[in-house]
């Protein structure tokens, strides 16, 4: 089974895009789709970027631990907060750390917030960001309104309705670039 982990940003005491990472894990273990992680920054605890990882004399177990399960990751959900319009730092922190463990990794990104507008202004600059990163991106997005209404604290969804099309399509897009990524891979391995 394909390995995806969800990254989980808001390290904000009393933050609540945490729910959508909760939901997310639920949701692929319960439908036999992946085995999932989540990789959770509050926890990880990260100080303020110094240097990229392999750059680093004597890195910190944790950050290697980091390193080692985004690189091992077949694919990756990435649950952000919208603060003021762009990606939390927590964010920006662990990207610029790591460098090749980005390369073509597929990635999905679910944007968070507590107003009508679904964090849709950060979609964009953190797509930028991965691009950079020469990650794979998928298109489709799965951007979470109103998550206080949407989510309870254990991820179960509590909106009057559910986006149950946009969420299927958002998962089957990020599968999609797996399997695609992991066949290429075959292929190169065999001639
Ligand atoms: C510093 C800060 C800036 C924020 N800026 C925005 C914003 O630009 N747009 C928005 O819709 N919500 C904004 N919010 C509210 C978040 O959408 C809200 O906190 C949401 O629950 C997701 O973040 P969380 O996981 O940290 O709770 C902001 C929150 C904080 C703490």
């Amino acid at each position: 089974m394909k390995k995806i982990s969800i990254i989980s940003s808001s390290v904000r005491i009393g933050r609540k895009s945490h729910r959508v990472a909760l939901f997310f894990k639920k949701y692929l273990e319960e439908n036999n789709l992946a085995e999932v992680e989540i990789l959770d920054l509050a926890k990880y605890n990260f100080p303020l970027f110094e240097e990229r990882l392999k750059y680093q004399k004597t890195p910190g177990t944790s950050v290697v631990d980091f390193a080692g399960k985004v690189k091992s990751s077949d694919g990756i959900i990435i649950i952000t907060p919208e603060y003021n319009g762009g990606y939390p730092a927590s964010l920006k922190n662990i990207t610029d750390l790591l460098y090749d463990e980005w390369y073509h990794k597929p990635i999905a990104i679910s944007t968070v917030s507590e107003s009508n507008f679904g964090g849709a202004q950060v979609i964009t600059s953190l797509q930028f960001l991965f691009w950079k990163m020469k990650a794979l991106t998928v298109p489709a997005m799965f951007p979470v309104p109103n998550v206080i209404d949407s989510f309870d604290e254990n991820g179960n969804p509590t909106g009057a309705s559910f986006p149950e099309k946009r969420l299927a399509n958002f998962i089957n897009e990020l599968l999609w670039c797996i399997e695609a990524k992991s066949r290429m891979e075959n292929n190169v391995k065999q001639e």
